[in-house]
């Protein structure tokens, strides 16, 4: 990659027409009102590297809520969404496309591992980019019409970019942040890059004594990130760096990540939620799931895996291997097969859970049974005939329930 001073051609090349047309109308805007607006971060980074770009993000040498009012008031967008603390706002514009405008700002961790709390807004960009993760995400591109794509790198991000490294802009900032860890994961594996040495040293050092009073919100956003990219690459790097450690002291260290890739990518199709299959085989103990916040169906799912793994239940007995999964989602079964390597996972997969009772309970009812546990004796001794193949159809069924009630 050749270093360039200037973005407009790959701003022209990468960026759709109506994009291209936004950013003009905004950079006029700025030129007459006089702000200073910059692109910064992701963007910049993959347009240089000529890659899919997946949001904008402006930076405005000032108030960026207040460059965005008259944004509202002169073309044709919306406010969606205003913080006032960070001074940010997102912009909604023709054809549904949203920028997140931002005032460059300093930043300062009170509290190790939490938020960041601003401490000026307004100041120079030099200042903004300071407070970044890595330097491929500081570098800036100006939007004002007197330079427009000018290219400012306060950091030696474009160095890096040619080097293909992730470098951190100062010593302690995974310790401010170490979700920029799992970001750095992410990175790595998304682009080809490799943590710079100094940059692999202290990430190597926080590993050793990870601090687990966090904000687990962020990890948790860059987890899923990481693992959505769904490549085995990500699991073997997070074992092999150690980058487990941050949530949990020990992991199950003989899963081959590409043994993970492939049993997603066999049952993708019924899987909700991926990450979590990679995630979940990391996983040895649910006082790890109680630090994240997790939505009530990812907490069910890997609840269950553990005391899946934890019972490991080993049997011949169709019936009993039918009971032991059922009821459990497909992300739950394929982390248990991971870890356990217990191949009834697998028979229920692909054989047992597709035998289902047919007969209902109205027609159970109107056979002369009564409902409650009869119910459930008479469904199980169905499932166990169908499991053994002399059950095949409907029919069937009701021939055998009357043979029940006869008996
Ligand atoms: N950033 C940071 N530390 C974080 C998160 C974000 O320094 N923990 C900075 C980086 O400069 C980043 C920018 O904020 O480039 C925007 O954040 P985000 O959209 O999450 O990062 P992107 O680099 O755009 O990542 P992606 O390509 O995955 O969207």
């Amino acid at each position: 990659m050749i270093q360039p001073k200037n973005l407009k051609a790959q701003i022209e090349k990468c960026l759709s027409p109506e994009t291209k047309n936004i950013i003009n109308d905004c950079a006029k805007i700025a030129q007459e009102k006089d702000f200073r607006i910059y692109l910064v971060g992701g963007i910049v980074r993959d347009l240089l590297l000529e890659r899919k770009i997946y949001d904008i993000d402006v930076t405005v040498q000032g108030d960026a809520i207040e460059f965005c009012k008259i944004l509202q008031a002169e073309l044709d967008c919306k406010i969606i969404q205003i913080q006032n603390d960070l001074r940010t706002a997102k912009v909604k514009f023709s054809n549904s496309i949203e920028i997140d405008f931002a005032s460059t700002r300093k930043e300062e961790y009170p509290e190790k591992g939490h938020l960041p709390i601003v401490t000026e807004t307004g100041c120079s960009l030099s200042s903004d980019v300071y407070r970044r993760d890595f330097t491929v995400n500081a570098i800036s591109s100006s939007l004002n019409q007197n330079n427009f794509g000018e290219i400012e790198d306060f950091t030696g991000g474009l160095e890096d970019l040619k080097k293909k490294k992730l470098r951190i802009l100062y010593e302690k900032s995974f310790i401010d942040d170490p979700s920029r860890i799992i970001r750095g994961l992410k990175f790595s594996v998304r682009l080809g890059f490799e943590l710079e040495e100094k940059t692999k040293q202290q990430q190597d050092e926080y590993l050793k004594n990870p601090n687990r009073n966090l904000s687990w919100f962020r990890i948790k956003s860059e987890l899923q990130q990481a693992f959505s990219l769904n490549v085995s690459e990500v699991l073997d790097k997070c074992v092999e760096q150690k980058i487990y450690k941050i949530f949990s002291d020990a992991t199950n260290k003989n899963i081959k990540a590409k043994d993970v890739f492939n049993i997603i990518n066999k049952y993708k199709s019924e899987i909700t939620y991926i990450w979590l299959v990679y995630f979940g085989v990391l996983l040895t103990d649910k006082e790890t799931i109680e630090l994240f916040n997790f939505e009530k169906n990812e907490k069910r799912l890997l609840v269950d895996a553990l005391e899946m793994i934890h019972e490991n239940f080993y049997t011949k007995d169709l019936f009993e291997i039918y009971k032991f999964f059922e009821n459990k989602c497909i992300e739950s079964i394929l982390i248990f097969y991971l870890v356990t390597k217990n191949e009834n996972a697998i028979l229920f997969l692909n054989e047992l859970r597709k035998h289902k009772v047919l007969t209902t309970g109205d027609e159970l009812i109107n056979m002369g049974f009564l409902p409650g546990l009869q119910f459930k004796q008479i469904f199980d001794s169905v499932l166990q005939e169908r499991l053994k193949g002399n059950i095949q159809n409907k029919q069937e069924e009701l021939n055998f329930i009357k043979t029940l009630k006869n008996s």
